[in-house]
């Protein structure tokens, strides 16, 4: 098939280049000219595993191109995906400019029967606001064109991004449509493993697939948060409580695991945009706003023990840093808990030196100039040089590297062996007995 994917962000470029393997023909088309440019070059504007071989070895078999416009030929096609970025507005919505912008931009382009899929998130009833905008358009071009928008939410981690692409464990198409049903199955079906995975619905249902799917993961890792704060003040190790619960095959072990609070492109911004739409509808979504509530205070509570550690004013104190992305397997620092615990670590006084394996150039490019200038921020390029001399260790971010560490070197370079573990990777009574303070979550 011939495709055309707008926006060249993790969800676009992740379908483009995995159409592109699959043996279609796809254009990728992003108005940001740089990044254009690069992706010609093979340079990837994220990171993320396995993707890069795939762009560059589908560019240079021609599955793949790349251009700015929709005017351009090669991004003709009977099949446009939507899929760029809905950033939450100042309400908490989320903010549809950039997929109306397209929609209007397809609407002055399209000449034949096409389908529009809406892949970026969007709040319920998002796709009669495409239709509308398109039909606005073609009505100035006094043109008839037939047309069908669908709602095709992805589902992809990042981290994982191409492997949940390749195998998903479900698709979801919203249409009413015999037409656009046969051609979802036709694209979609090489990539399933049993025909079950391909569910059909209405536009609606599949635009609150979406929502309800981030949601339901977000309330488990809050839940699990708020368990863990609990077991704390009781006595009680919230990693026994885990596994104790996770092996209810009714509850799972997934997205159970209590930490320094979920971040991410989605989680945050999704919980918020459906706590959005609730009020929007009159109806007070007491459970998501907990969800929520729990979540920004989680984010708080590495800090709160430090500073229970070690007062209030942290002025003359090295904190060593591991992990700033905000989770393993992706340089992405949206939302990070990282960077929420940098700032009350840098404002209380403290100097910080961090290390996270792929996430430094990010961290230059996203964290404040003048944390570096004054030196109270220090990126080192090895993760033991981020605790030589330290006053405390803090990990952020479970990267495999963090997990298994050398406890006799970190003991001997650091200036007190004091852990502060926000992942709860590390075995307190193990690291007790060797000397060190250790601090995790729920436990
Ligand atoms: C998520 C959804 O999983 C994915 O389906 C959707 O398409 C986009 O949002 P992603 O944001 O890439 O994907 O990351 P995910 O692996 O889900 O983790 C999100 C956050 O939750 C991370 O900050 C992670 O550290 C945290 N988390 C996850 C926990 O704190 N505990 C857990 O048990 C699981």
């Amino acid at each position: 098939m011939k495709l055309t994917i707008i926006g060249t962000g993790y969800v676009g470029l992740v379908t483009g280049a995995c159409f592109a393997e699959m043996g279609n023909t796809v254009a990728c088309v992003d108005i940001d000219k740089k990044k254009v440019d690069g992706l010609k070059q093979g340079i990837l504007p994220i990171y993320e595993p396995g993707l890069e071989s795939i762009v560059i070895n589908n560019h240079k078999n021609g599955r793949l191109q790349f251009c700015t416009s929709l005017s351009d030929p090669i991004a003709e096609s009977s099949v446009y995906f939507i899929a760029v970025g809905t950033p939450p507005g100042e309400d908490g919505s989320a903010d549809l400019r950039y997929v109306l912008a397209v929609a209007r931009d397809i609407g002055r382009h399209i000449n034949s029967y096409a389908i529009i899929v809406d892949k970026s998130t969007v709040p319920v009833g998002t796709a009669d606001k495409v239709r509308t905008a398109i039909l606005h358009e073609l009505h100035l071009r006094g043109v008839d064109v037939p047309f069908d928008v669908v709602s095709n939410p992805e589902f992809l981690k990042e981290g994982a991004a191409v492997e949940d692409f390749m195998r998903p464990d479900r698709v979801i198409i919203g249409t009413d449509s015999e037409q656009v049903r046969k051609a979802m199955r036709d694209l979609y079906l090489p990539f399933m493993r049993t025909h079950e995975r391909l569910q059909f619905m209405g536009v609606r249902d599949a635009e609150m697939t979406k929502y309800a799917g981030n949601a339901m993961l977000a309330t488990k890792i809050s839940f699990m948060n708020e368990i863990a704060n609990l077991c704390e003040r009781m006595g009680v190790d919230v990693e026994n409580v885990r596994q104790g619960i996770g092996s209810d095959s009714r509850i799972g072990y997934s997205f159970i695991y209590p930490g320094a609070g979920y971040g991410g492109s989605c989680f945050p911004k999704d919980v918020k945009a459906l706590i959005r739409m609730a009020k929007d509808h009159d109806f007070e979504p007491r459970l998501l706003d907990a969800v929520e509530a729990r979540n920004e205070a989680q984010k708080h509570v590495l800090f709160e023990k430090i500073t229970r550690r070690f007062g209030a004013r942290l002025k003359g104190l090295t904190f060593g840093l591991w992990g700033l992305s905000f989770k393993p397997g992706t340089d992405d620092m949206r939302e990070a808990s990282s960077v929420v615990l940098l700032h009350e670590l840098i404002g209380a006084g403290a100097r910080v030196k961090a290390y996270d394996p792929v996430a430094m150039a990010a961290a230059k490019h996203e964290l404040p100039d003048g944390w570096f200038k004054s030196g109270q921020l220090k990126l080192v390029d090895e993760q033991y040089s981020a605790l030589e001399d330290a006053d405390a260790m803090i990990l952020m971010t479970e990267w495999k590297p963090f997990r298994h560490p050398d406890f006799d070197r970190i003991r001997k370079i650091m200036k007190i062996p004091v852990i502060f573990d926000g992942r709860n990777q590390y075995d307190p009574a193990l690291l007790r007995k060797t000397g060190f303070e250790y601090s995790g979550i729920g436990r």
